[in-house]
């Protein structure tokens, strides 16, 4: 995979999957603008492994910048936090060409104790956030007539029954339906949308789960 040149923003790229893409992607020749929402400290250890592939790291004010990545905070659960995301990616870098829908949160509840705050907070992260970082994507891409690669980060649960998480099998099934319309929309216009949609990785989003032995949620 070789991407110099291209300029890639991979949303929750603190740690587990969005950290490894972004850390790939430094690897691939990318420049990469690293996502955080609370944790700057796990976005100055994704970008020393991206300094590691090549780049050299300075930290100023909570941020952390060099020629390969570059960290923002915001909260993808927020549409004005998404669009002020997608534009300091363009802003730094002048272009951005690929986008990586990562972040992504799920909430353990049995259907009838599922509450208002936390339905809202996993399809504000999981469905909506994708949406409009998609949206300012496109608009980029538009604007600077520009082809482009967007890769949202679903679940085997877009499709596969995951009983005591329906609101993340709902954002996930939700995330597909997004993907497909927007692939016959967009490809036209030279931009693709794809979903990955892995199954159980040990990382901090299920570590205690998949370590519970009552569960019966098996290790992949
Ligand atoms: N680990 C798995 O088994 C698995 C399986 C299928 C799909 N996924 C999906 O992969 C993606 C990454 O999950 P992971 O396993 O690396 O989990 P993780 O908990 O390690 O990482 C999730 C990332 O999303 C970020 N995030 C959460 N809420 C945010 C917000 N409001 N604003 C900005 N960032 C926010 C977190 O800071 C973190 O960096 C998620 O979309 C998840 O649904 C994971």
């Amino acid at each position: 995979m070789k991407l110099e040149g291209k300029v890639a923003l991979v949303t929750g790229s603190s740690q587990g999957i969005g950290q490894a893409i972004a850390i790939r992607f430094a690897q691939a020749g990318a420049k990469v603008v690293i996502n955080y929402r609370s944790h700057p400290e796990g976005a100055e250890a994704t970008l020393s492994k991206v300094q590691s592939a090549g780049g050299e790291c300075h930290l100023a004010e909570g941020y952390c910048d060099n020629d390969r990545g570059y960290a923002v905070g915001a909260d993808l659960g927020m549409v004005e936090d998404v669009q002020r995301l997608i534009q300091a990616g363009i802003d730094h870098y002048g272009q951005l060409d690929i986008l990586v829908n990562n972040a992504g949160i799920e909430k353990h509840a049995p259907f009838e104790a599922v509450t208002e705050a936390d339905y809202e907070a996993v399809l504000n992260v999981n469905i909506k956030g994708v949406f409009f970082a998609t949206q300012a994507m496109v608009r980029h891409l538009k604007a600077t007539q520009r082809t482009g690669r967007i890769i949202n980060i679903s679940s085997v649960h877009e499709d596969l029954p995951f009983p005591n998480f329906t609101a993340y099998c709902v954002s996930k099934g939700g995330l597909k339906m997004l993907t497909r319309n927007l692939a016959v929309e967009l490809g036209p216009l030279g931009i693709t949308i794809n979903n990955v949609a892995p199954g159980a990785i040990e990382t901090p989003i299920n570590t205690k789960l998949l370590n519970d032995p009552d569960t019966g949620v098996t290790k992949i």
